[in-house]
């Protein structure tokens, strides 16, 4: 397969791991580029599930360079927890899984600051998953983050967590009226060990990555997240921290964008939210809850559950716009499986007016009433169907429309369960 970005086109959880898993083996190196461990990315292999929050969602195949590049935060303890549940399983990580010198490094006191920023919002919290991710990427723009780099020199990291973290305690402490429980001599040598073991795991992913990219090795890059919660185009402030959109793929790896050849957005056949925020088409109904319950809609990183709603196509005709997504990979077409109609979004009414352009202003966006086309259900399983052209007439009939209200890109593949055998193949890239 050619270098491919692979992005979540709504508000996450769109199943990007799972279709990273099915894309890798035709792969040879994956890397994350953007986010932390508030990704939650679910991965099923006969049977047996991986969550991954910090390693790439290719590491299933023993042959694939997985690479942790620049532009994602860094969580150490999370990091070191996943390699060992991926050695426990067998799965060797040495010489294989790299982690770039230049991305920063989530630390407990960015976790400290998250929960009391968010206990200080009232009915504005955001609703984030509580690993730091904000404040981390605060850090790096303010210019006093500490990166994984820093490790190397030990002297050099204690000097600067040690000032950070007298800096943070004056600022809970002081500005938030919080407690701060975090103890500076045990997190230091929390990450004298944590050091020991990822100094191995440690370079210039961007030097790895173009060296690799001469020599014709095919790169996939996994976002992390979704369209909707960037933190430009997304619906801010309920948003994450970092550029979600295909974009940063390029600024959070070090590759430049001349070597990108397709961008593919994935695509949930209905829409899901976790965390606050405006979501036209979320049902607070009994159809909502069918949804949360047969589509296993719980949060991989936080259990909380998931909002849910019918397809959105001007959420996903924007994601097409400003991803310039040229393939969609549809996910979770079985979940609709026993729903008797499905409805699709096809426009907004904002204060009257019809439109099909999803506006770039929240307050707008919180007006939005959906209008809704309607279609049959198919009213049966997908899962024997082992080719494409084998699903059922109404599912072919969803898709179809699906793909002509976002702009006709062409669909790779579809996904009718969570394990990496259900995929259908549409058209080989
Ligand atoms: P990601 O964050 O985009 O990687 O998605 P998550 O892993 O957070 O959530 C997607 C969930 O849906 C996971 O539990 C997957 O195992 C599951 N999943 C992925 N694709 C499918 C599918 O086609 N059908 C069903 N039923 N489940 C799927
Ligand atoms: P994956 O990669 C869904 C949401 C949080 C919250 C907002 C900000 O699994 O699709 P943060 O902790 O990032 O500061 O929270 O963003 N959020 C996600 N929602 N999937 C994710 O990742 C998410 N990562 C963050 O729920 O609303
Ligand atoms: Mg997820």
């Amino acid at each position: 397969m050619p270098n491919a970005i692979v992005v979540g086109t709504q508000w996450g959880d769109e199943g990007k791991a799972k279709v990273i898993d099915y894309l890798a083996l035709n792969s040879d190196i994956i890397i994350r580029y953007q986010g932390g461990s508030n990704a939650g990315h679910t991965v099923i292999v006969d049977g047996k599930k991986f969550v991954f929050h910090m390693v790439p969602s290719g590491i299933m195949y023993p042959d694939k360079l997985c690479i942790v590049s620049n532009g994602v935060v860094f969580d150490a303890e999370q990091f070191l927890r996943e390699v060992d549940e991926l050695t426990q399983s067998g799965i060797k990580t040495e010489n294989r899984l790299f982690i770039s010198d230049l991305a920063h490094l989530v630390l407990p006191y960015h976790k400290a600051l998250d929960s009391a920023n968010e206990s200080n919002m009232g009915n504005g919290k955001i609703g984030t998953t509580g690993r730091g991710i904000g404040p981390s990427y605060a850090d790096k723009a303010s210019r006093c983050g500490i990166r994984v780099g820093d490790l190397l020199d030990w002297d050099t990291f204690t000097k600067k967590f040690s000032g950070n973290f007298d800096n943070k305690q004056k600022i809970i402490e002081n500005v938030w009226g919080a407690a701060f429980r975090l103890n500076k001599d045990e997190i230091i040598e929390c990450y004298r060990n944590f050091r020991t073991r990822l100094l191995p795991y440690i370079t210039d992913t961007a030097f790895l990555i173009f060296t690799e990219y001469k020599k014709g090795k095919r790169l996939l890059f996994e976002g992390a997240q979704g369209t909707f919660l960037d933190i430009d185009h997304g619906t801010y402030p309920f948003v994450t921290s970092s550029n979600t959109l295909s974009g940063s793929a390029c600024t959070g790896s070090g590759l430049g964008p001349s070597a990108i050849d397709h961008v593919i957005g994935i695509v949930k056949m209905y829409t899901t939210r976790v965390g606050n925020g405006p979501f036209p088409t979320e049902l607070n109904c009994e159809t909502g809850e069918f949804l949360r319950k047969s589509g296993g809609e719980f949060g991989a990183t936080t259990g909380r559950p998931r909002r849910c709603g019918w397809f959105d196509a001007v959420l996903v005709r924007k994601a097409v716009q400003i991803n310039g997504l040229t393939r969609l990979a549809l996910t979770k077409l079985d979940v609709l499986n026993d729903l008797d109609e499905i409805k699709i979004c096809t426009h907004y009414q904002i204060d009257g007016k019809m439109t099909d352009q999803y506006p770039s202003s929240l307050s707008q966006l919180e007006k939005a009433v959906p209008v809704y086309e309607t279609l049959k259900g198919w009213k049966c399983s997908t899962s024997g169907c082992k080719s494409y052209k084998e699903l059922p007439s109404e599912a072919l009939a969803y898709i179809e429309r699906v793909k002509e209200l976002c702009y006709s890109v062409p669909v790779l593949i579809v996904s009718t369960g969570p394990d990496r055998n259900e995929t259908l193949t549409v058209e080989t890239i």
